[in-house]
């Protein structure tokens, strides 16, 4: 049996939470519905099926939960605006959480003198061994590039550090940002170019995240002890408040509960080529080309890490 994968996304997540911020229950009578209806849906399809979200309703897909009154969906659900001031900044977590997914969102960076700002856009699951897939804007200041900072944790492990700039301005539209997450490979790409690729090289001994869900989280924050210039540039106060904005959130992914497991099964691969997607040789190439060209720091050309022996992933390069 064939189902709309949308009609499973009006309902929203039972249990709703990021790290750190406040739990959201939903009735519990919501919570049995909900949960009867995804137990007869995966019996009647025979297998169970990757959750897709077509079009982004924010209002659907996230939940504000933190800054005040800082963060605000518009325009129906369209648009998120996340600010920062003196006292606080602000952020929104996804109501779902997920165990693999390819994730698009666009965002418009802070304009204008962003300096100390940090802008992110992440992948998290919860704790002190919790697995992270990261994208951070830091911002600069007006006419200075944004740096585009990469990361990957492992069980609480990161020191994984790749940092880009932008070939184009990214305060004055919106652009793509995704995360391919895959039980093979995690890769970043910006408009559809692949900037950076983490491998599973579990047989070389790396741990690779795979066995915890995350949510997907973006936050506006204060980061002036290091984002610019290494710190150098503190936050103009007088700029506050500063924003940034957030549209067009798409997620193919396996939606992950704790009563259900994973929304998707092995065999669901056929229709769902970003479960198997790792780079061919054109995305080879052309992140070659963004690294050559674009990447200002990579942990693995890192002097001092050399010295201490390089993690076995920067081996191959
Ligand atoms: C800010 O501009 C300076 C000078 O061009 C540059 O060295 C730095 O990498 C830029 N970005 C950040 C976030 O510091």
């Amino acid at each position: 049996m064939h189902f709309s994968l949308h009609q499973i996304l009006l309902f929203p997540s039972f249990v709703s939470f990021c790290s750190n911020y406040p739990l959201l229950y939903l009735s519990h009578f919501m919570a049995n519905s909900f949960t009867v209806l995804l137990v007869t849906l995966s019996l009647c399809s025979g297998e169970r099926t990757v959750v897709t979200t077509f079009s982004s309703n924010f209002y659907q897909d996230f939940d504000i939960t933190w800054g005040d009154g800082r963060a605000k969906i518009l325009n129906n659900g369209e648009l998120v605006t996340l600010s920062l001031d003196k006292a606080s900044g602000s952020g929104f977590c996804s109501k779902n959480e997920y165990l693999f997914g390819k994730f698009d969102m666009q965002l418009k960076l802070v304009p204008g003198n962003s300096a100390g700002t940090i802008t992110t856009y992440y992948l998290s699951s919860v704790g002190d061994t919790r697995d992270e897939i990261d994208f951070e804007f830091l911002g600069n200041l007006s006419g200075d590039p944004y740096i585009v900072h990469t990361n990957v944790y492992t069980q609480g492990k990161a020191n994984r550090e790749q940092q880009f700039y932008l070939w184009f301005d990214p305060t004055k539209d919106f652009h793509t940002y995704s995360i391919l997450w895959n039980p093979q490979s995690i890769i970043f790409y910006v408009d559809g170019t692949p900037i950076r690729e983490f491998k599973n090289l579990e047989s070389k001994g790396v741990p690779f995240p795979k066995n915890q869900a995350m949510r997907i989280i973006s936050t506006l924050w204060d980061g002036e002890n290091w984002a610019t210039r290494g710190g150098l540039v503190k936050t103009d106060w007088s700029q506050a408040p500063f924003t940034a904005s957030f549209s067009n959130y798409n997620a193919q992914a396996c939606v992950w509960s704790s009563s259900l497991g994973s929304s998707c099964s092995s065999n669901s691969s056929e229709n769902q080529p970003w479960l198997t997607q790792i780079i061919d040789a054109e995305g080879e190439a052309r992140i070659q080309w963004v690294q050559k060209n674009y990447m200002i720091y990579n942990y693995c050309n890192d002097i001092k890490r050399i010295q201490q022996g390089l993690p076995p992933e920067c081996l191959q390069y």
